[in-house]
């Protein structure tokens, strides 16, 4: 018994590493012991550079409403979603019933998946982008078109519209991409949306916006038949963990995912979507993110440029770089840091990715990798 017990404590201790608990020690049963807490806390000073977390948050905002309504966590209170949808609608000028809400933006992804295959064709996505997710479509049946970037790294818009065709279901625009950090000219995206929406969904995903100063294609849903914008809480609200993201479309759009979802708008906790209200109220956390994000960015471009690794220019969290001339084991030299950083996206220029961390964290990546 005492086994099984350690071993279970080992292995949640290995899966969430690195959490601050020490605002949940004082709430906790007198029965825990101190070792369970021990066991949650980062031992391995593991540095994540790996999937794009906010390093500095959730939001101070955010923090008290976990704390605070934690003892509301007994009731359903199907309320808070109300209250979210009409805070989100106001942020993204759009209507309450063009949102709905999921538990982290990978389960409206997942409804998205299931909705488009309930027709079989194609989908069309760039290479690399985010696609962790349309293992869902290929499992259903769908074909995969991918589209190549440009030479510099772009989403290739053009490339996208001339493999659509009748039996293309969907296109998936992750905007800014995800590994490479390019975005979209607005006005392009606009365009090609306005071209192929008539027939397919175009699912635009805008996970990192917030990490730009563009404008979110939001208020064009309800003029086109057949756009979906995904958002999350996990990147710039720091909330990865909390499980946050919704979907914004017109309302038959809405209705049609909401079938497929079984509590609708409440698959998220009370206690995430009172983070989530709390956080939309934090806009000086968010504009020092932002800043944080970008100067810590820069400083971590300038270092691996001086390593001979080639850097796209970033609109995200994180850096797209070239290990071609890099001429130590990179993954490797992580590894003996305790860092945990990305992998090889595009064997041809070695690519890989980093997530910016905050500036000690660099500086302890840059050191590890000199
Ligand atoms: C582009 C993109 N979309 C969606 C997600 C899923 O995020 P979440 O489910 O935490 O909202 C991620 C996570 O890394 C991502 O990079």
């Amino acid at each position: 018994m005492e086994n099984r017990r350690r071993l279970w404590l080992k292995q949640i201790g290995l899966g969430i590493a690195g959490i601050g608990l020490a605002n949940v020690k004082s709430y906790a049963s007198p029965v825990m012991s101190e070792d369970f807490f021990d066991n949650l806390e980062n031992h391995n000073n593991l540095i994540f550079l790996r999937s794009n977390e906010n390093p500095y948050g959730p939001s101070p905002l955010a923090r008290k409403a976990f704390v605070d309504n934690a003892n509301i966590s007994n009731r359903y209170n199907w309320d808070v979603a109300t209250q979210l949808i009409s805070d989100l609608a106001k942020r993204d000028s759009v209507k309450e019933e063009n949102i709905l809400l999921g538990a982290g933006s990978t389960e409206i992804l997942d409804l998205v998946a299931k909705f488009v295959s309930l027709d079989k064709g194609n989908y069309v996505i760039a290479d690399p982008s985010y696609d962790y997710w349309t293992v869902t479509l290929d499992n259903f049946g769908l074909t995969k078109n991918k589209v190549l970037l440009t030479t510099d790294k772009k989403i290739n818009l053009q490339a996208m519209l001339e493999v659509v065709n009748q039996d293309t279901k969907l296109v998936y625009i992750c905007n800014p991409n995800n590994p490479t950090g390019t975005i979209c000219e607005r006005e392009a995206l606009v365009e090609f949306v306005t071209k192929i929406s008539q027939n397919t969904i175009v699912l635009i995903d805008e996970a990192y916006l917030d990490f730009t100063k563009q404008q979110s294609l939001s208020n064009i849903v309800n003029d086109h038949n057949n756009i979906i914008i995904t958002k999350t809480f996990s990147k710039m609200y720091g909330l990865a963990g909390a499980r946050i993201g919704y979907a914004i479309a017109n309302k038959t759009i809405i209705d049609n995912l909401d079938n497929l979802q079984s509590n609708t708008n409440n698959s998220v906790s009370v206690l995430s979507k009172l983070a989530a209200i709390a956080s939309l109220k934090d806009d000086k956390f968010v504009s020092n993110c932002y800043l944080l994000n970008e100067n810590v960015r820069q400083y971590t471009i300038n270092e691996l440029k001086k390593l001979n690794c080639e850097c796209i220019s970033s609109n995200t969290n994180f850096i797209y770089f070239s290990l071609a001339k890099y001429n130590k084991d990179y993954f490797k030299q992580l590894e003996n840091n305790n860092i945990q950083g990305g992998r090889i996206y595009e064997e041809q220029g070695k690519w890989t990715r980093i997530t910016v961390g905050k500036m000690s964290e660099m500086k302890k990546f840059i050191k590890a990798i000199q």
